[in-house]
């Protein structure tokens, strides 16, 4: 007999361990497999924290060789040791993971180590034995799409796991992808030294985000030193003795060229994994490309089966997965689990960052939608110059009727963090007038929102 749960969640990430930890809260027996060594998923892992990690250390260093002497603030012999800011990475990354075996513990979730299969709707198979429960919830992940003809080995031509490991800073790191992960990456080690170009396909850098940021974004990471070809696709990689040699094509097709390469970064996108679960033995539908196909409810086309995050439709991010875990969990417990899909934040972790949350001006005149735009550089905000950091800008979109908030964009200093006020404003439904009457404190960054707020209406104080 099937050892018994209530919820067995497969995948340990942000999705599933805090689905799990969600479910256990609310009195369900839980398990959670996760077949990695350590839980906490991509993210933890090789994701979101090792960059973080890496994004942090290095700009350290870049402000005390460029940022600080604009205080009067110097230092010489300024060095970085690259082994121990790889060091200072992985203990990030094992305090975090240690941590969520922690709540494990102290929510009483089983963790079943090893990879998951399903015998059936309602059965699942981990190093050859099985286990049961009334409810699945399939939280695997994603991984990185390979590009024909540009074979990743991890250490010349790497995905972003390699990338956040290499053992020296390349001469030339060739990115492929203006994403997220090529921008954020390709910031650390061009802040390290490496002469750095981004390959991308379309003519403009993340394609999601709001088209005036994009280039503003764009310029900032110029004056970082990074180079761009745009509208460019890889055909090809062969690896030399000195390097890689990859051959480029404009996207709209004419003539080859190619370009050198120490170190090769392929960041084109992440794909849901489903491999080896056996969804086709239980016949669980995915779309067309390749993504576990849910209703409204996380429910998939099998009862008693359900996914979320990375593996399902939506922004592949860990805040996201974390929501539908929660409301998962919560709908499973009989309660009324939601997530605001509207209100979700995306943030590029590059100085300056680049935050947002809701519509962009493009899809808002897609839509046909009456819109009012304010906007506010961080050039006239009192806090921004004290920093000596005034790259950038609050942009915020609103109904031309209602003045609801549609949008908000923001490149700047800690915009990751700014954001925060304007993803809580579309989450209850507030106005641009609303942001504009609330007191800032004084001198904020956060003032600058405020004052892209009364723009909308033509009526900011200090510019
Ligand atoms: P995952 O985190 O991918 O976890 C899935 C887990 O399932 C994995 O541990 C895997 O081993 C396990 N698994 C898969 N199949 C099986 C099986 N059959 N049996 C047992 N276990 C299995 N997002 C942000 O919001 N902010 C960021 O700053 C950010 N930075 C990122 C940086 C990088 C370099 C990358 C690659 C991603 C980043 N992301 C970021 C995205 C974020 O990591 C993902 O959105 C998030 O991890 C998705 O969570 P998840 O739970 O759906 O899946
Ligand atoms: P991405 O989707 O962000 O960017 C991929 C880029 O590659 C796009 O600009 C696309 O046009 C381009 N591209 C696609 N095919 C190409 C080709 N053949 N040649 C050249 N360019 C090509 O994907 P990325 O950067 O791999 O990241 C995956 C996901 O991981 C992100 O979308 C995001 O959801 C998540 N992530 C989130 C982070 C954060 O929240 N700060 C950080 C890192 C990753």
């Amino acid at each position: 007999m099937a050892d018994q749960f209530d919820v067995i969640v497969i995948g340990a990430g942000p999705g599933g361990y805090v689905c799990a930890i969600r479910a256990a809260q609310l009195g369900m027996k839980v398990a959670c497999v996760e077949k990695r060594a350590t839980l906490g998923g991509t993210c933890l892992n090789v994701g979101c924290i090792p960059s973080k990690a890496l994004l942090q250390s290095s700009e350290n260093y870049h402000e005390l060789l460029h940022g600080f002497a604009r205080h009067g603030v110097s230092a010489e012999n300024v060095s970085f040791d690259l082994g121990k800011m790889m060091g200072h990475k992985d203990e990030v990354v094992g305090a975090n993971t240690k941590g969520v075996e922690f709540l494990f513990k102290k929510n009483k979730v089983t963790w079943l180590k090893g990879a998951a299969s399903f015998k059936s709707a309602n059965t699942i198979v981990v190093d050859g034995k099985e286990y049961g429960a009334r409810h699945i919830v399939i939280a695997t992940g994603s991984e990185s799409v390979p590009l024909p003809g540009v074979e990743v080995d991890e250490t010349q031509i790497v995905t972003s796991t390699g990338a956040i490991a290499l053992e020296s800073v390349p001469k030339h790191l060739v990115v492929i992808g203006g994403g997220y992960i090529g921008l954020e990456l390709g910031s650390v080690w061009r802040r390290l030294g490496a002469e750095v170009t981004v390959v991308e396909f379309l003519d403009r850098l993340v394609p999601t985000m709001d088209g005036e940021v994009a280039t503003a974004f764009q310029k900032t990471l110029g004056k970082l030193g990074m180079k761009f070809k745009l509208g460019t696709k890889v055909t090809g990689a062969a690896k030399t003795a000195k390097g890689v040699t990859l051959t480029l094509e404009p996207a709209k097709g004419g003539a080859a060229e190619t370009l050198e390469a120490d170190v090769v970064l392929v960041a084109i996108g992440r794909r849901a994994h489903t491999e080896g679960l056996g969804l086709d033995a239980v016949g669980v539908a995915t779309d067309e490309r390749g993504r576990v196909k849910t209703n409204g409810h996380y429910a998939t086309s099998v009862p008693g089966i359900y996914a979320i995050g990375d593996v399902i439709a939506g922004p592949m991010l860990a805040h996201k997965a974390e929501e539908e875990g929660v409301a998962l969990a919560e709908l499973l417990a009989g309660q009324a689990g939601h997530v605001n899909y509207g209100a979700i934040p995306g943030v590029v972790y590059t100085w300056p960052e680049v935050a947002s949350v809701g519509k962009t001006e493009e899809e808002l005149k897609a839509e046909g939608v009456a819109y009012k735009v304010g906007k506010f550089p961080f050039t006239a905000n009192g806090r921004a110059r004290a920093m000596g950091d005034t790259d950038g800008f609050v942009k915020l979109l609103s109904d031309k009727t209602t003045d609801k908030l549609l949008g908000a964009h923001i490149i700047g200093p800690d915009a990751g963090t700014i954001i925060a006020e304007l993803v809580l404003a579309i989450e209850f439904g507030a106005s641009a007038e609303d942001v504009a009457r609330t007191s800032h404190a004084h001198p904020s960054l956060n003032e600058a929102v405020k004052e892209a707020a009364l723009a909308v209406d033509g009526r900011a104080l200090h510019i």
